[in-house]
């Protein structure tokens, strides 16, 4: 247990995701129940990322992604795969930026105040163990930048979490 509560103003959006990353390597460090891990992270990346109202995984379970550990609101439980941003984030396994929630078709509003949205997939070894997913109440909230540092924050929770370990 590492945490400094450290902030960031994300001016230098590589160096402070780069710096986020450091951060989380040593929360985690030792550490490789998946569930444990994943409910630390999205306590740091909601403590640390500014304008975010949502912050947590989905976990792939018997073929829909299923909520996980996760800081903000209650969610919506259960997603199908091609459901959403999350899950067509999923699907494409690819990372999905929303600028504006409402333009996106099949958005599914689990909270009524998100305006944008980023979707990052978590894949072990080619196997898709699910999404990262976080909300903002300002809309165009996210960019490139977020997309490859929060890329960087899911390689270090996989690469962190043993395979034994998937719930
Ligand atoms: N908006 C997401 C659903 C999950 S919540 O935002 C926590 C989606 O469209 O997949």
């Amino acid at each position: 247990m590492g945490y400094t509560g450290k902030q960031y103003d994300f001016r230098d959006k590589p160096g402070d995701y780069a710096r986020l990353a450091e951060e989380l390597t040593a929360l985690l460090d030792g550490e490789s129940d998946r569930i444990a891990n994943a409910a630390n992270s999205a306590a740091l990346i909601f403590a640390a990322l500014p304008e975010v109202s949502w912050a947590g995984f989905y976990f792939l379970r018997g073929g829909e992604l299923v909520l996980g550990p996760f800081q903000g609101k209650p969610a919506c439980v259960r997603i199908a795969l091609g459901q959403g941003v999350c899950g067509a984030a999923a699907v494409q396994r690819r990372t999905l930026v929303v600028p504006d929630v409402q333009k996106f078709p099949g958005h599914i509003a689990c909270d009524a105040a998100s305006r944008s949205e980023i979707v990052v997939p978590m894949v072990d070894a080619g196997t898709l163990l699910g999404v990262l997913d976080i909300d903002s109440p300002r809309a165009g909230r996210f960019d490139d930048g977020d997309a490859r540092g929060l890329e960087g924050l899911v390689r270090v929770l996989v690469a962190r979490s043993a395979s034994g370990a998937r719930p």
